[in-house]
């Protein structure tokens, strides 16, 4: 007998098949196969439409920092719904919102970043960054500065902009990308570095032979025309790469040396998730701009910004002009309140110090100790609540499966069909999840993960 609950199921599918297209995704393949539907959310799990409850181990697309069904986050929604729906602020406006949000970043941003422009997305803060880069430079009488440098396997969002400074290879032909003006560098991608030709070289050693190939690059295009340098601290959609200790302060030299502004992309690592409020305090790098999105809202509205270091907000908001720029919902009410009540919560409930301190440190061990010596796994790298497992044909050899992205595709099958969201980046297994993630959830991810690993261990023959 079919249940009531798989008709509407199959109603819903049929429905989202006939009118809705989803992003990164192959519309005929999904259509034909049919979409799972999330029905609700609480803590960090999921109920998809057939009643199936789901451990989230990546928080949403990572952003879902405070988990799901948070009340205090609905009712500042709700609060802000009834009392300002919405306003903008082109007309010389604000709102209290938006202004309690961003005095709360300048409090919590690294020294220095004490100006925010709202946006509604990641990829609309990398885009509003390019500009805002582009113009302090004309505004400092150097139009020629003008070529943005980023790394391979980056992934800074969608727009133009935002997916001509990704290093994705595959995000760039079918839209004719990147524009002009982009150049790329390598990753510090020690894992990837044997096979990559650099031979059984260390971290370290790596990380400033990789950090000197900007200094190569920059001198190459010219340092009189190069804008800027884009990065995430930690590489996240990239596949999860986390520099050697050497690799920022010699980025840092570089871009000091050429003048070179240094944008960092906090979309992922920002709001608590290396342990710090952002990467750039764990790494000790001193931006010039910032992007943030994500874990600023939780996730729960969709709000981006762009916070300006000292330098450049004492010259692009000293220009004695019109800066023409600004979105219908930049510093949208209802999204700041959200914002501003997400950031109070992390703080008042100790979440940041949790993840560097307790449960950060608890998720490594536990990834450590179940698959360091695991036969599919060449490594576990992590920090904070950001984690990957790496499978690999041969660890000492540190090479990739010839089929890239096979078998982390057959091993996050086997992660959704128990009920675990873990993600597959080429062949690793990724895990972000919510910051609130308890001990024994921790426990259910790990053992679900290590039951699909095995699985694909032994479908692949190496078990
Ligand atoms: C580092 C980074 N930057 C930018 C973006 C783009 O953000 P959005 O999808 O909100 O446009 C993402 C999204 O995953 C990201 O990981």
């Amino acid at each position: 007998m079919v249940s009531e609950t798989h008709n509407l199921t199959k109603h819903w599918q049929a429905l989202d098949a006939a009118h809705h297209v989803h992003p990164f995704a192959d519309t005929a393949a999904l259509n034909a196969e049919g979409v799972r539907v999330i029905t609700k959310a609480d803590g960090v799990y999921l109920w998809d439409s057939e009643g199936r409850k789901i451990i989230d181990g990546m928080a949403g697309l990572w952003c879902v920092q405070v988990g799901y069904g948070n009340k205090e986050l609905a009712e500042a929604g709700c609060e802000a719904l009834r009392v300002l729906p919405y306003y903008n602020h082109f007309f010389k406006t604000s709102n209290p919102y938006t202004i309690d949000l961003a005095a709360k970043l300048a409090l919590l941003l690294p020294n220095g970043h004490e100006h925010v422009l709202f946006a509604n997305s990641g990829s609309e803060a990398n885009d509003t960054a390019l500009k805002l880069i582009r113009y302090y430079w004309n505004l400092r009488g150097r139009p020629d500065k003008k070529i943005h440098i980023s790394r391979e396997l980056a992934y800074h969002g969608v727009t133009f902009a935002a997916a001509s400074l990704s290093g994705l290879t595959p995000m760039h032909p079918q839209w004719d990308l990147p524009l002009p003006g982009f150049a790329k560098v390598p990753a510090p991608y020690w894992f990837g570095a044997k096979a990559a030709g650099y031979g059984d070289i260390d971290p370290e050693e790596f990380g400033l032979l990789i950090a000197r190939q900007l200094e190569d690059r920059i001198l190459e295009l010219g340092p009189e025309r190069v804008a800027s340098f884009s990065a995430e601290p930690i590489q996240g959609a990239g596949g999860l790469i986390f520099p050697p200790a050497t690799y920022w302060p010699e980025v840092q030299n570089i871009c000091a040396k050429y003048d070179v502004l240094l944008h960092i992309d906090e979309v992922i690592t920002g709001f608590g998730r290396t342990g710090e409020w952002f990467g750039c305090q764990t790494y000790a790098i001193h931006p010039d701009i910032i992007s943030m999105a994500k874990g600023l809202s939780s996730g729960y509205q969709p709000i981006s910004g762009v916070s300006l270091g000292k330098r450049m907000a004492d010259t692009i908001l000293n220009a004695n002009e019109e800066m023409v720029h600004g979105y219908t919902y930049s510093g949208h009410p209802v999204a700041s309140a959200v914002a501003v009540r997400n950031l109070e919560v992390i703080e008042r409930t100790g979440l940041v110090p949790r993840v560097k301190n307790s449960i950060g440190p608890y998720l490594q061990r536990r990834l450590h100790e179940t698959f360091e010596n695991h036969p599919l796994v060449g490594e576990v790298r992590g920090h904070g609540l950001l984690a990957a497992v790496e499978l690999v044909p041969n660890k000492p050899e540190r090479s990739f499966f010839p089929e890239i992205g096979r078998v982390g595709s057959h091993c996050r099958n086997y992660c959704f069909g128990s009920g675990l969201i873990s993600r597959a980046i080429r062949d690793t297994m990724v895990l972000s999840p919510p910051l609130t993630v308890s001990e024994g959830e921790i426990e259910e991810i790990v053992a679900k993960l290590k039951d699909a690993i095995d699985r694909t261990a032994h479908d692949f023959g190496k078990m």
